[in-house]
């Protein structure tokens, strides 16, 4: 089964083809035109110049999607497209076009969840067949979110952050700093060259069971000591300790956070995707710390951590493939979420919260850990 998809939830024009086979997901093409060039002047992303962009970009992409694999478009079975959650004129350029394109071919359009895209990435980079349970962590721009994921369409979330995403925090602190956007990979530039112990910056929600971030408090303690240093402010490599600390705290609470996520989920797997993890510290924390646990950790490569539509094709690829009813697609959702509802997010917030309680009370008592409920048991839908 092959289907073609489109990905325009924010600032990237993404077109793949991917083909199922019995064993995983195969991204056949992808061709991602990157916008960071066109909104660098303005430090963050201009929706209507976003926009602009993509119209301008998929019928020039489709087609050389389609030359790369020497395909006509016939030989597609479905179109499918991001439908939320993303800026909404930049979701409504892409899903148009899935549509329209969909029309004319008499085939099935399929939206998709974008952050279940990001779920399900680390497998496709890694040809792997999604193994369900797992515990996903979305680290980018625009999301830092822990999910227990059960199957498809059962989400449990876990914690998410409760003000700025991780990346976001990247970049506002290389604005503070003075250095251009996207701030990720400055930060980075600079932190390899300091030393990550030289600030005691602090860590967020330090408390196991508490899975939510928060990187507010981390951004002024940074604000803090750069504006009580004037050599920071002159002269940049009196900013490489800084950006070196400030990196090693953000990273330490999402490897941290990650790990407690897993242990309390009773899960053996870590899919970690989003921006945020072409950083090269978190990913090398990361496949440590998870090696340390034992847990099995699959990490989204280069290319597929950022967003991307061989994801947003695959989910519907492999939800084809298992015969799970994927979503019709027929309007965008720019606050879609990934979860059934807000209400059950709070079911699930409360029944994992009883759940861990329980656990505790249980091991004080002395129990067998078979006798203790783990949050992944918990009925929430
Ligand atoms: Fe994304």
């Amino acid at each position: 089964m092959r289907v073609l998809g489109i990905e325009t939830s924010c600032d990237e024009t993404a077109v793949a083809l991917v083909e199922t086979n019995p064993w995983s997901t195969d991204i056949l093409a992808q061709v991602i035109s990157s916008q960071i060039e066109l909104h660098r002047p303005y430090g963050g992303v201009v929706p209507e110049m976003a926009t602009r962009e993509h119209l301008r970009n998929l019928p020039l992409l489709v087609p050389q999607v389609m030359k790369e694999v020497n395909l006509s478009l016939d030989a597609i079975d479905a179109v499918a497209a991001t439908e939320g959650p993303g800026l909404a004129s930049s979701l409504l350029i892409g899903h148009s076009y899935a549509r329209a394109l969909a029309i004319a071919l008499s085939k099935p359009m399929i939206g998709v969840n974008h952050l279940e895209g990001h779920l399900i990435s680390p497998f496709l980079a890694n040809r792997r067949a999604v193994e369900f349970p797992f515990v996903g962590l979305i680290a980018s721009g625009g999301h830092t979110l822990l999910v227990h994921a059960l199957g498809w369409d059962r989400y449990l979330k876990l914690g998410s952050t409760v003000d700025d995403a991780a990346g976001e925090a990247f970049d506002k602190v290389a604005k503070l700093i003075g250095l251009p956007y996207p701030g990720g990979p400055e930060i980075e530039k600079m932190a390899l060259k300091g030393n990550p112990e030289a600030f005691g910056l602090p860590r967020s929600f330090p408390e196991r069971d508490n899975l939510n971030f928060s990187f507010s408090g981390l951004k002024t303690a940074v604000r803090f000591f750069y504006e009580k240093s004037p050599q920071m402010q002159t002269e940049p490599e009196w900013a490489y300790d800084l950006c070196a600390s400030f990196q090693k705290a953000v990273v330490d609470v999402l490897v941290r956070k990650a790990v407690a996520a897993v242990a309390q989920s009773r899960v053996e797997r870590l899919a970690v995707s989003g921006g945020v993890l072409c950083n090269k510290m978190l990913r090398e924390e990361l496949e440590f710390t998870c090696y340390e646990a034992g847990i099995d950790l699959v990490l989204a490569d280069a290319a597929s951590c950022t967003d991307n539509a061989g994801m947003i094709a695959g989910v519907a690829a492999e939800k084809l493939a298992a015969g799970v009813e994927p979503r019709c697609g027929d309007d965008i959702n720019p606050n879609l979420s990934l979860f059934a509802s807000s209400e059950a997010d709070g079911d699930a917030a409360r029944g994992l919260s009883a759940a861990i309680k329980l656990k505790n009370r249980q091991a004080k008592k002395g129990l067998q850990e078979e006798d203790v409920v783990a949050p992944g048991e918990v009925e929430v839908w």
